[in-house]
C-alpha cells in the first residue's frame, strides 16, 4: 500500500508557496492536459504565489489548460461563483493568459447535464494531469461531502450543514463537484490544508479508517498524492 507524501511547514504561507511550486512544475509539463484548481480561503495565498511567479516568469501559464473542481449552485449572479473567484483572483492578474479554462457553469439551466458535460470536457482534453484540493472541516474534498462513494462521478450534491455554516450559504444549498473517482483519476493530487481547524480532518484522512464518512480518506492510497500542511493543520498526525 502506498502512502501520501506529507510536507509540513511552520506557517501557512510556506505551505502555499511549496504547493504552488509543485503545481507549477506539473502544469508546465502537462502537455496540454488540464490541471485542476480548487478555490476557498486556503487557495488565496496559492493564487497569490502564482501571480508572483507569473510576474517573474514569461508565459508561466500560457500553455496551461486549467479546470474547475467544484461550483456553487443557486446564486443570483455569477459574482459569488468559484469560477468568478478564479477569474478575478488569478486569471485577471496574470500577464499571459492561460491556454484554456474548463469551467463549470453554476447558472446552467440543467445542473446535472452541466456536471456530465464538465466531466466529458475533462475526459476529451486527455484527463487531469493533476488536481489541487483543499479539505473541508468535515473531510470533504471538492463538494464530496461525507457519504460520497469512491466511485462517485461529477454530479450535483447537497452541501453538508457544516459547509453551509462555514461559508455562510443558504440552507439547502447545492453544488456541482468532480466525484471521488474523477479526482482519483488525476495523475497527481496536491492537497493543501492550513490552520488548526483542519487538524481533525487531516488526522482522519491519514490515520483514520478509509471511509465515506471522511471522503478525503478515500484518496490517501492514490499513487501520487502530496499534502502541503502548516504545523497547525498537521496537529493530529504528528
Ligand atoms: C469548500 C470547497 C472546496 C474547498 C474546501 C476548503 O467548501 N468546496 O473546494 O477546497 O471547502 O475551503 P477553505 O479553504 O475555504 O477552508
Amino acid at each position: 500500500m502506498r502512502s501520501a507524501n506529507i510536507h509540513i511547514f511552520d506557517v501557512p504561507d510556506l505551505a502555499a508557496v511549496a504547493a504552488g511550486d509543485a503545481f507549477i512544475a506539473t502544469a508546465r509539463l502537462s502537455g496540454g492536459r488540464p490541471v485542476g484548481l480548487a478555490t476557498g480561503r486556503t487557495m488565496t495565498p496559492v493564487f497569490e504565489h502564482f501571480v508572483r511567479r507569473d510576474s517573474k516568469t514569461n508565459n508561466l501559464f500560457a500553455s496551461t489548460i486549467f479546470s474547475q473542481l467544484d461550483e456553487v449552485l443557486g446564486q443570483r449572479s455569477t459574482n459569488g461563483s468559484f469560477a468568478n473567484e478564479i477569474a478575478t483572483n488569478l486569471f485577471s492578474q496574470l500577464r499571459a493568459k492561460p491556454a484554456g479554462f474548463l469551467m463549470i457553469d453554476g447558472q446552467a439551466d440543467e445542473p446535472a447535464t452541466e456536471a456530465a458535460r464538465h466531466c466529458h470536457a475533462i475526459h476529451k482534453a486527455g484527463g487531469l494531469a493533476m488536481q489541487m484540493l483543499g479539505i473541508g472541516v468535515n473531510g470533504h474534498v471538492g463538494f464530496n461531502e461525507p457519504g460520497s462513494q469512491k466511485n462517485s462521478q461529477c454530479r450535483v450534491t447537497d452541501l453538508a450543514e457544516s459547509t453551509i455554516r462555514r461559508n455562510g450559504y443558504k440552507v439547502g444549498m447545492q453544488g456541482i463537484t468532480l466525484g471521488i473517482s474523477n479526482i482519483l483519476a488525476a495523475e497527481q493530487i496536491i492537497l493543501v490544508a492550513t490552520g488548526s481547524i483542519k487538524a481533525p480532518a487531516i488526522g482522519a484522512m491519514i490515520n483514520g479508517p478509509k471511509t465515506t464518512n471522511c471522503p478525503a480518506s478515500l484518496l490517501r492510497d492514490h499513487q501520487d498524492i502530496s499534502l502541503f500542511l502548516d504545523k497547525k493543520a498537521a496537529g493530529h498526525i504528528c
